[in-house]
C-alpha cells in the first residue's frame, strides 16, 4: 500500500470542510443557492490556504447533476469524475508551465464546443499571474465575450500581477492566511482520524511553523510523523523545525520568577547548547509573557496545555514586570545582532529581566526606561563572568554583524539559526557547488521532500539578503557525505544515547524497576549518578 500524502488525503470534496475562509465559503454558497453564476471567478491567497479546492468544489457545484447547488451529491458521474480528476470539461491548467500565447490560444480555442458531459465548461487556471502579456490578450478576448456554457476560476497568489482588465471581469475572493491556532485545531482533527498519537503543544508548533498555509502544516505533520515514529511528540517536532520546545524556556522562566541568577545563567545555555536560534528563543519568552499579561487582566484566550502555566506566572509576577520583561524579550531580539555573541546578547537580556524581577517592590512605570543596568547584585555578576571580556563594542549597524557566507555551509547555517521548512533543508543539506552566485545543495534520499519547492522558496527568501542580487538556489536529491549539521546533531545523539544506555545496563537499580515493574526509562531525565559515598556498603558475614 502507498503512503498518500495527508495534504491529497484531506483535501476537502465539499465547502463545509473546507477550514477558514467563511466570508468566501459563505459567499459563495449563496450565490449557488440563488443561482446566481458570474463568467469568471478570481481566487487570491497564499500557497496552500484552498485555492485549487475550492475551485474544484466550485466546479461541482455548478456541473453536479442534481442542479446547480451548495451541495454538490459527491455521487453522480461529474461529481466523482471532477474528484478523480478525470472529468472531460474541467480543463485545469498550470499558467506556470503553459505561459505561451499558442498554448493559451490553443486552450480557448475549445471554449466554443459546447460541453461534452457538464452543464458548464470549466477552466481552472492555477498562477493566472504567471501568463504572457499575450496569452493574458487572447484570453481577454473570451472573457469579454463568454460563451454561455463557459466559467473561468483564475487562481494566484499575486494578483497585483493581473492587468486590470482582466481583474475587473472577474468577481474576486481574497483567501486569507490561517491562523496558527486555527491550523493546530485542524491537525488535531486529522491526527484523530488518523488514529495518531500526538502532545498539543507539537501542534501549536506546528501551527506557528507552518505560517498561515494548511498545505505546509499539512506536509510539516507528514515529517513529523516520520520523525516520531508514528507520534507526534512536542520534543521531536521542535527538533525537527530548529525551534524550541516549550519544555525549555518553561524552566527558564520559572529561574526568572524565581530570581535565580546562577539558574537563569544554567537554563540559557542549556538552550543554546541545543543549537536552536536564541532570536526564537526570545520570541517565544515574549509569546509567553504576553499571554501572562492577557491572564492578569482576565483575557488569555487559549485554553491549551499551557494554560494552567500561564496562570501560575500571571500570579506570580507584578504586571509591570511583566511589562517590562516583555519589552526586554522584544528589544533583547533586536540587538541579538550587536551583542559579541548571541549566548551573550540572550544572557544579557534574560539578566535585565532578572534586575526587575528582583528589584524592591516599588512604583515602576512599565515599560519605561527598559535600558537599565543591572543593580549591584549577586546573580548579575555570576553572569557577567561568563561574558566573553570585551569591551564596549562600538555600535555597529546590523549588515555588518550579519554573517556572510564563506563557503562553509554548515558553519553558516549554525550562525544563522534558521527556523521551519527554511531551517529543516538547510540542516539537511550539504554543499554541492557555490559558483557565479549559484548555491546548490544535496539533501539525502532519506529526506527528499526537502528538495521540493515550497522549501526551496522558503530558504531562498530566508538567506536570500546574505548573497545578493543574481542570487539562484538549487536543492537535489543525491548521494550525502553526512557532512550537514542534522548528520552531525544525529551523530551526537546517538552518543548520549549510547552513554545513557550505557550507564542504566550498569545499574543494577534501574534494571530491576525495568524488568519488574515496567518502568520506561526516559533518557532525558538522567542525570550524572550522586556521590555514593552515603551508600551502605554489602553486608559482611
Ligand atoms: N482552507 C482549507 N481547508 C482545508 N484544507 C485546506 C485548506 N487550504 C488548503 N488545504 C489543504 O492543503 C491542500 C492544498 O490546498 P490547495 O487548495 O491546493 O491550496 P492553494 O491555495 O495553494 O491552491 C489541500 O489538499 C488541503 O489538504
Ligand atoms: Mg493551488
Ligand atoms: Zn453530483
Amino acid at each position: 500500500m502507498t503512503y498518500q500524502v495527508l495534504a491529497r488525503k484531506w483535501r476537502p470534496r465539499v465547502f463545509e470542510e473546507i477550514v477558514g475562509q467563511p466570508h468566501v465559503v459563505t459567499a459563495l454558497a449563496n450565490a449557488l443557492e440563488s443561482k446566481r453564476l458570474h463568467h469568471a471567478y478570481l481566487f487570491t491567497g497564499t500557497r496552500g490556504v484552498g485555492k485549487t479546492t475550492l475551485a474544484r468544489i466550485l466546479a461541482k457545484a455548478i456541473n453536479c447533476e442534481t442542479g446547480i447547488t451548495a451541495h454538490p451529491c459527491g455521487k453522480c458521474r461529474a461529481c466523482t469524475d471532477i474528484d478523480a480528476g478525470r472529468f472531460v470539461d474541467l480543463l485545469e491548467v498550470d499558467a506556470a508551465t503553459n505561459t505561451k500565447v499558442d498554448e493559451m490560444r490553443e486552450l480557448l480555442e475549445t471554449a466554443q464546443y459546447m460541453p461534452a458531459a457538464g452543464r458548464f465548461k470549466v477552466y481552472i487556471i492555477d498562477e493566472v499571474h504567471m501568463l504572457s502579456k499575450h496569452a493574458f490578450n487572447s484570453m481577454l478576448k473570451t472573457l469579454e465575450e463568454p460563451p454561455e456554457h463557459v466559467k473561468f476560476i483564475l487562481a494566484t497568489t499575486d494578483p497585483q500581477r493581473l492587468p486590470v482588465t482582466i481583474l475587473s471581469r472577474c468577481l474576486q475572493f481574497n483567501l486569507k492566511p490561517l491562523a496558527a491556532p486555527v491550523i493546530a485545531e485542524h491537525l488535531k482533527r486529522v491526527l484523530t482520524a488518523e488514529a495518531i498519537p500526538y502532545e498539543d503543544h507539537a501542534l501549536t508548533q506546528l501551527g506557528k511553523a507552518a505560517a498561515g498555509s494548511l498545505r505546509d502544516s499539512l506536509s510539516l505533520l507528514d515529517q513529523a510523523i516520520a520523525h516520531g515514529g508514528g507520534k507526534v511528540a512536542s520534543a521531536q517536532v521542535a527538533d525537527m523545525l530548529g525551534t524550541l520546545g516549550g519544555d525549555l524556556v518553561w524552566p527558564l522562566l520559572e529561574r526568572l520568577a524565581e530570581g535565580d541568577g546562577a539558574g537563569t545563567v544554567r537554563e540559557a545555555e542549556r538552550i543554546a547548547s541545543r543549537s536552536v536560534s536564541l532570536d526564537g528563543a526570545l520570541e517565544e519568552i515574549a509569546a509567553i509573557l504576553h499571554r501572562v499579561a492577557l491572564a492578569q487582566v482576565g483575557a488569555d484566550p487559549e485554553d491549551d496545555s499551557d494554560g494552567a502555566r500561564v496562570k501560575d506566572l500571571a500570579a506570580r509576577l507584578d504586571s509591570g514586570r511583566v511589562q517590562v520583561m516583555y519589552q526586554i524579550a522584544v528589544l533583547g531580539r533586536r540587538d541579538l545582532a550587536l551583542a559579541p555573541d548571541e549566548l551573550a546578547g540572550f544572557t544579557m537580556a534574560l539578566l535585565r529581566m532578572l534586575s526587575f524581577v528582583q528589584a524592591p517592590a516599588g512604583k515602576r512605570s512599565p515599560g519605561a526606561g527598559v535600558p537599565v543596568a543591572a543593580p549591584e547584585g549577586k546573580p548579575a555578576r555570576a553572569a557577567i563572568a561568563s561574558e566573553p571580556s570585551r569591551r564596549e563594542a562600538p555600535a555597529q549597524p546590523p549588515a555588518e554583524a550579519a554573517p556572510a557566507f564563506d563557503g562553509n555551509w554548515t558553519a553558516f547555517v549554525e550562525k544563522l539559526g534558521l527556523t521551519g521548512m527554511a531551517g529543516m533543508v538547510a540542516r539537511y543539506g550539504e554543499l554541492a557547488s557555490f559558483e557565479n552566485g549559484h548555491l546548490v545543495l544535496v539533501v539525502p534520499e532519506s529526506h527528499p521532500m526537502y528538495a521540493e519547492r515550497a522549501y526551496q522558496e522558503k530558504l531562498k527568501a530566508a538567506i536570500g539578503p546574505y548573497f545578493g542580487a543574481g542570487f539562484r538556489l538549487s536543492v537535489r536529491v543525491g548521494t550525502t557525505a553526512g557532512a550537514s549539521v542534522a548528520a552531525a546533531r544525529s551523530r551526537e545523539a546517538a552518543e548520549r544515547h549510547a552513554t545513557a544506555a550505557e550507564a542504566i545496563e550498569e545499574d543494577p537499580f534501574v534494571r530491576e524497576l525495568v524488568r519488574d515493574l515496567g518502568a520506561e526509562v526516559v533518557p532525558s531525565s538522567i542525570r550524572p549518578p550522586e556521590d555514593s559515598a552515603g551508600v551502605p556498603s554489602k553486608e559482611k558475614r
